[in-house]
């Protein structure tokens, strides 16, 4: 039997994820903050909560295959250029994005089973700048070096420790940008393959992430972006200045 925990897997990404890995002999256990919908709750900032998550679901299922996976899908943003920028707003982004992602590899990492498999969400921005995204940009670059710190920590115990790292979706993440004149635009100029992604689309690579067949992959982030890594991420401050002046 597969168990996996899904972090934010109440929206977007996180709620596909759920959806594409719920399978006869697979156990999929959503997780989200309080209140947001999901079975389990959990705040990846508080380092308790995650805590005491992956150490109830690994110690339920001990019998059965143990806690085989954990995806972290918990994420957000902010929109402001540098000289501009909030101390606070950019600490709330590395916290959740970065931080918080620590905690959950760290917790997720001592009780994870031999041989299971961890996901960690990045982002295009990892390796693309986008003007107004320094503490996402930041957040998810670390988070591409802290998942292959992590492969190497691991990989005695053959666990596999990766990343997705997603071009535009639509997701309640992303929706509020697309209304602005230029933005969905701007990215669509940018993705050689001409669309933004499904969810869905994110949720099959995490799913073969998991599997036995990604047993030789670890420390891997994989762009999953439409071709979008080829070229130039649009100029969303400018844009935004642009639309509201
Ligand atoms: N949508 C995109 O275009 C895109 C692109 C690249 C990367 N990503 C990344 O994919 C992941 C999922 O994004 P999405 O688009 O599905 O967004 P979303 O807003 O739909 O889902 C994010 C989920 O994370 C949860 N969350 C936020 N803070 C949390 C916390 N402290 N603890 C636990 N859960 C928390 C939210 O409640 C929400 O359910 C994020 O890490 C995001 O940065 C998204």
């Amino acid at each position: 039997m597969q168990t996996t925990i899904v972090i934010g897997g109440a929206s977007g990404i996180g709620a596909a994820t759920v959806g594409v890995l719920a399978a006869p002999g697979h156990r999929v256990i959503a997780a989200d903050l309080p209140g947001a919908g999901a079975e389990a709750e959990v705040d990846v900032t508080d380092e308790a909560s995650v805590a005491a998550l992956v150490e109830r679901v690994a110690a339920e299922h001990a019998g059965d295959g143990g806690l085989t996976g954990v995806v972290n899908c918990a994420g957000v943003s902010t929109l402001s250029r540098v000289v501009d920028h909030d101390v606070s707003e950019w600490r709330r982004v590395v916290d959740v994005c970065l931080t918080g992602a620590f905690v959950v590899l760290k917790h997720a990492g001592r009780h994870v089973a031999d041989g299971g498999s961890l996901v960690s969400l990045t982002s295009l921005n990892a390796r693309q700048p986008g003007t107004g995204l320094s503490a996402y940009c930041a957040a998810k670059a670390g988070l591409v070096a802290l998942t292959e710190v992590a492969a190497l920590e691991l990989a005695p115990r053959r666990v596999r420790v990766n990343a997705v790292a997603p071009g535009l979706v639509v997701t309640p993440l992303t929706q509020p940008a697309m209304d602005i004149p230029g933005i969905r635009e701007g990215y669509l100029e940018n993705t050689p393959l001409g669309r933004s992604g499904e969810p869905e689309e994110i949720a099959a690579a995490i799913r073969f992430l998991l599997s036995d067949d990604a047993a030789w992959i670890t420390g891997e982030t994989l762009d999953i972006n439409g071709g979008a890594h080829l070229q130039r991420y649009p100029d969303l401050a400018g844009l935004i200045d642009k639309a509201f002046g």
